[in-house]
């Protein structure tokens, strides 16, 4: 029988983690915790695609520094696949802040606060099931 409550999830590594070269370690708790990858991908995104990726955040203080920031340098994007995925990767990437994210988690553990305009925390993970499914047709359309 198909499972029908299969998720998908977008997964961005961003340009301070793929500097770091921690794109590996990423992959690794996601695959650990026992999601799918379902595709994988390396660019450097350019504002257009960010501008529609954060829509939500337009005209907010920390906007203009987030695009700088992401378009910065190659990010990886992952799409992973499995039951409750989207909750289950926001759990591993922790709190926004990586200050305060818990340790265990991928930001609490390998993030920390640089003092610049906008918080540079790792990875993006969708945050509902709209978000995944405008997300993963922004970065993967072919899918
Ligand atoms: P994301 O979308 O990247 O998975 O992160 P999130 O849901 O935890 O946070 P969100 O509120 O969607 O914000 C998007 C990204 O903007 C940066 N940010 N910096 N006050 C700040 O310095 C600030 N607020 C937001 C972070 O990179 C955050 O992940
Ligand atoms: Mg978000």
């Amino acid at each position: 029988m198909v499972a029908v409550t299969t998720e998908r999830s977008l997964v961005l590594v961003k340009p301070d983690g793929f500097r770091r070269g921690l794109t590996g370690e990423v992959i690794g708790r996601i695959e650990s915790k026992g999601y799918t990858l379902v595709a994988l991908d390396v660019f450097t995104p350019d504002r257009e695609r960010l501008a529609l990726h954060y829509a939500e955040h337009e005209g907010k203080p920390f906007y203009e520094p987030l695009v700088e920031f992401m378009s910065s340098g190659p990010v990886t994007g992952i799409v992973i696949e499995g039951q409750r995925c989207i909750e289950g990767f926001r759990a591993l990437a922790g709190a926004t802040d990586p200050t305060a994210a818990l340790p265990g988690t991928i930001r609490g553990d390998l993030g920390r606060d640089w003092g610049e305009k906008v918080q540079q925390n790792i990875v993006h993970g969708s945050d509902s099931p709209e978000s995944a499914a405008r997300e993963i047709g922004i970065w993967f359309p072919g899918l």
